[in-house]
């Protein structure tokens, strides 16, 4: 059950989220990805939209259903995913990027099925262009929030993330620790902001972890136009 000033703490506000990963095809029947369930976009898209806000969630290949009043966006490819970002950037006033958006895809796309050779194969990757760090370069009033999924170092790649995609918040996270893998239904999180502040939370549901993060950003929305 909702609270009354849950409500409308978003009301009117924009907010764009991408979840889920993206696939990078080779061939009509193969592609690259990342690990990825989408739960934790999702989450934040659904508490968003009961928080008031107009949520739009990008969404990459996951098995869950779109949360109630959320307008769903389904892209596949990285490029589609940026696309479908930038069509939507200039009004938004938070963008979210959970996603876990592949870093190469193959040089080649195949119009047929590629047929098994004798011995090993080797394919040539290019590098898909970065969302977040796009974002950042053509930032005005939006606030940017980005996730960083670390198996070592965690705070010192979370604070080079935010500085070099100009990000407002890194949501970071060691996917090493119990209850803060990728398809599990809790996560252990850290907030980093640009203003040198961090703020961690213990072991919690997806749920309450979207609930913080929230919190977390309306002093910046707010504080926007002024
Ligand atoms: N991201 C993006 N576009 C990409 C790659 C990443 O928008 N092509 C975003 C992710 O959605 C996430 C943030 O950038 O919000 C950090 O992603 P991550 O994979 O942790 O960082 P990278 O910069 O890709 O660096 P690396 O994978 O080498 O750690
Ligand atoms: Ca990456």
């Amino acid at each position: 059950k909702l609270s009354d000033q849950h409500m409308y703490k978003l009301k009117n506000k924009k907010i764009l989220i991408t979840a889920g990963p993206t696939r990078e095809h080779v061939d009509p029947v193969r592609f690259f990805t990342n690990h990825s369930s989408g739960k934790m976009g999702y989450a934040i898209a659904e508490k968003a939209a009961q928080w008031g806000a107009d949520v739009t969630l990008i969404s990459g290949p996951v098995s869950l259903s779109a949360p109630e009043n959320v307008e769903i966006v389904r892209v596949d490819t990285a490029e589609e995913m940026r696309i479908a970002v930038f069509e939507r950037y200039r009004e938004a006033d938070v963008v979210i990027k959970s996603a876990a958006v592949a870093d190469y895809r193959p040089s080649v796309q195949y119009d047929e099925k590629m047929k098994k050779q004798e011995g090993p194969m080797k394919m040539e990757f290019e590098r898909t262009i970065d969302i977040l760090k796009s974002l950042g370069e053509e930032k005005d009033h939006q606030v940017l929030v980005g996730f960083a999924a670390e198996t070592q170092d965690v705070e010192y790649h979370a604070i080079k993330k935010l500085q070099s995609k100009n990000a407002d918040i890194i949501v970071a996270n060691n996917i090493k620790q119990e209850g803060a893998g990728f398809s599990g239904d809790t996560n252990i999180v850290t907030f980093y902001h640009r203003d040198g502040t961090k703020k961690a939370l213990t072991l919690l549901s997806k749920e309450k972890v979207a609930e913080e993060l929230l919190e977390e950003i309306l002093p910046l929305v707010n504080r926007e136009g002024q």
